[in-house]
This record gives structure tokens, sequence and C-alpha cells, in this order.
């Protein structure tokens, strides 16, 4: 049986209630798998999600040589240090995005990188060309040919490196190539998004010596060689925000765990907002929904900015909410595409360029609907989550790319849902 033929059925409707524990980041554990290549020792890296992008980025690491073991579901246990190739091709390299980040680490380790291009979500283009001007700054040459990034040094440089856009993955790229290059490296209008502080925090575990992560400027100064270590990965923000979004849009009251509450500013604002009650604790954020939802206005933007990544689930709880909403969204040219799927449930959606504008509240109705991406298909659950009716969900493969049991996650908290295997 075929697991990409899976459907999710939800019938609308339950109210969430309880509490929901969160799995580390995604997008921390796309970083630090491949960070790990920069190391001659064990590095032992807990709190992994069990979702199947870091599957493939296991498998992607066993390929080019690294010993690499499950001590459980959520420890991985790698050793680079028998990796003699700087070539990485295999076909798990083109399911996911964040295989562009090989490019980074083999060309800070041996000089030189051949890496198959990345796949991912089709969010739009999604060009590379910061982190190309990015190693070229380092002293590398690139060449994208034969569907190859192709990277070499004869040494690797510090350099001063401005990005047009914070972009993440341009960020951690850099700093991984820059991990052993000579001088310092600065990099500036970097990324500050949660996972790139993570990843740099566990490289400096490792010995390597970045400062500024977290602000807008990072500086990376060469060491000569990085050791092993064991690092736990920061909790998973666009995990919990979605958590949030759902209690919100069923008037639940859920409790969502295991987090940190202050990346979760910008989501817990927005739902306050629309008269939800949050309350923080230490590592947790309980959210009441409301009998009425307001609609507000949403702006996509790089961290501590609303994230993208929650724009989707965002969209579909607006449309349960009272008035106009507009959302725009500022960082992908073209992440509305899932709205045409949210149309069968019956939204009043129109999109313009980057601004989607949502007429509320629609009562929507179940329908059979596709996921077109990850966080595409969490919007079609939190959609259907307070639908009338039921809802059959196909192409559950991307939901599998980043979330660790959401149907049990979401069963648990009283949803009527099923994975149904075909
Ligand atoms: C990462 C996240 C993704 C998230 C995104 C924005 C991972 C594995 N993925 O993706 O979940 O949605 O950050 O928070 O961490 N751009 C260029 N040229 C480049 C690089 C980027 O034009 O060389 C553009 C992109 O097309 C996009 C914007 O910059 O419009 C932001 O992209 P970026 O922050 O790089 O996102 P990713 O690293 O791909």
């Amino acid at each position: 049986m075929k697991k990409t033929r899976d459907h999710i059925t939800i019938e609308g409707k339950q109210r969430l209630q309880g509490e929901v524990y969160i799995n580390g980041a995604k997008n921390a554990a796309l970083a630090i798998i491949p960070a790990s290549v920069l190391s001659n020792d064990v590095c032992v890296i807990e709190n992994l999600p069990d979702i199947d992008d870091v599957t493939s980025y296991y498998k992607a690491l066993i390929k080019i040589g690294a010993k690499c073991d499950f001590r459980d579901s959520h420890t991985l246990e790698v050793d680079c240090s028998k990796i003699d190739s700087y070539t990485a091709v295999c076909e798990n390299i083109k399911k996911i995005r964040a295989s562009y980040y090989l490019v980074g680490a083999l060309l800070g380790r041996f000089g030189k990188a051949e890496v198959m291009m990345p796949g991912g979500c089709n969010l739009g283009t999604r060009p590379i060309d910061y982190h190309v001007k990015g190693f070229e700054a380092l002293g590398a040459k690139v060449v994208i040919e034969n569907g190859m990034i192709k990277a070499s040094a004869d040494e690797l440089k510090g350099a001063h490196i401005y990005l047009d856009f914070a972009s993440v993955g341009a960020t951690v790229n850099i700093m991984l190539a820059a991990i052993f290059a000579k001088g310092v490296t600065t990099i500036e209008n970097a990324a500050k998004e949660p996972h790139v502080v993570d990843c740099a925090n566990f490289l400096n575990k490792l010995g390597a010596r970045i400062k500024g992560a977290g602000t807008n400027v990072i500086k990376i100064t060469g060491v000569k060689e990085l050791g092993g270590g064991e690092y736990t990965l920061i909790p998973d923000q666009i995990e919990a925000g979605t958590y949030m979004i759902a209690a919100a849009a069923t008037q639940g009251d859920v409790t969502v765990k295991n987090i940190i509450p202050v990346h979760m500013d910008s989501v817990s604002a927005k739902l306050a907002e629309m008269n939800c009650e949050i309350a923080e604790g230490g590592d947790c954020i309980r959210v009441k929904g409301p009998e009425r939802l307001s609609a507000v206005n949403v702006k996509s933007m790089v961290y501590p900015g609303f994230p993208t990544d929650l724009q989707p689930q965002m969209t579909a709880l607006l449309c349960y909410a009272h008035g106009t909403s507009i959302i725009t969204e500022t960082v992908f040219e073209n992440r509305f595409q899932y709205i045409n799927e949210l149309r069968r449930l019956g939204c009043n959606i129109t999109v313009e360029g980057r601004v989607a504008v949502i007429e509320g509240p629609r009562q929507l109705t179940g329908a059979e609907v596709t996921a077109t991406d990850i966080r595409a298909g969490v919007a079609l659950i939190v959609a259907a989550l307070n639908a009338n009716g039921r809802t059959v969900i196909g192409n559950v493969k991307y939901i599998d790319r980043g979330y660790e049991s959401i149907v049990d996650k979401l069963k648990s908290l009283g949803a009527d849902i099923a994975r149904v295997r075909r």
C-alpha cells in the first residue's frame, strides 16, 4: 500500500480542548543535520521531529558517507568524520528545499561541493542567488549545470556580505561555508529566525565562533576545526502556531506545551486582536477561541514579524471571522495557490498579486480537497475542523513532511479526524 495515497478525513464542528506537546523545529533540524557535516566527531542531535523531511535528510547524509543512527525516534547520532566526497546526489535531496545547506557545509569542509538542485515546496521561483553571491564573496566559483550546484574555492576567505533580503537559507548557508574561512565573515541584513539562532548555537557548541545570531549582523570568525557534542533543538514555532490557530478556529481551549512563548509573539498578538484569550506560561500558551472572531489584517514578514509559514493557516481561520480581513504576503511571490482548494470548502476570498481579501464569516462545508504543500495542507485541516460535514484531504505526503503525529494530536484534543490508508 502506498503511503502517498493516504487521506485525512475530518468531521467538522468538534471543539478542540486539552493540551498538545510541540515537537522540535523542522527548520532547525534541516539546518543542524547538514551543519554536522562540518564536524569531525560524533554529534548527537536531540528533540528532532519525527517527520519525512528529517528522514530524507538522514538518508541523504548516509548516501554521502556519514554514519547516522537514530538512538530513538527523536535522537540522531551523526558521525561525519568518514565523509570523503564533496558530491551529493540522491533522490532524497530532490525532495527537500533545505538540501541546499549541503553546498555550504561541503564547501566549508572540502573547499568544494557538488550538490543536486534542491526540491521542496513550490512557493514561487525560490532562487538561490543570495546563497551563490555569498559563496562567491568568500572566494568560491559557483556554477549551476546539469541540475547540480557546483562550488569550489582554492581558499575560503572571510568577507563582508550584505543580503538584499534577510533570507533564512542564504544566512545559514553562508554561515556554514564560512566556519573555517580565513578571517572574519560578516553577514549584514541576516535572517533572525529562531532556527537561524539554533543552528548558530549548535555550531558554537562544536567550537565555531559565531556572534550576533538573532540580530541583523552575524560575524563568523574562522576556526580550524569543529568537535562533536550533544544538542537539543528548539521547539517548532510553526507547529505551535498551527495548533494555536486551530484552537481559535473551533472555539477551543488548548494549551500548547513545550514551546518558547516569545517565539509566538506575532501570532499571540493577532489572535488576541481577533478576540481570543491568550495566557502565557513559562513554556506554554493557552488559547481560548471566542464565539465571535473579529477580522484582522495580517502581513507576513521576516522574524519577529508574522511568519509566512503560518499565513495559509491564518487565512483559513479568517474565513470564520466577522468582517473583511486582508492578508499580505511579503516573503514569497506565490503563496496563495492553496486558496483554490480552500474555495472548495466555500470560502469567499479574492486574490490580487500578493494580497488576499477574505470576507467573513462563512460557514464552510466539507469537501474533497488536496494539499499543495506542507502549510497549505494544514490550512485545509484548520478550515475543515470547523466546517459542516466531512472533508477529505488528499496528498497527505506534504503534511507528513512537516508535522509529527498530527492526526493523533488533534484526535487527543477532541477532533473527529482519521487517516485513511489506501
Ligand atoms: C526558509 C524556510 C521556510 C520559510 C522561509 C521564510 C527552511 C528549510 N525553510 O525557506 O519554511 O517559509 O525560510 O521564513 O528553513 N530569495 C531569493 N534569493 C535567494 C534566497 C531567497 O530571491 O537566494 C527569496 C525567496 O524567493 C523568498 C525570500 O527570499 O521570496 C525568502 O526566502 P528564504 O528566507 O531564503 O526562504 P527559504 O530559506 O527558502
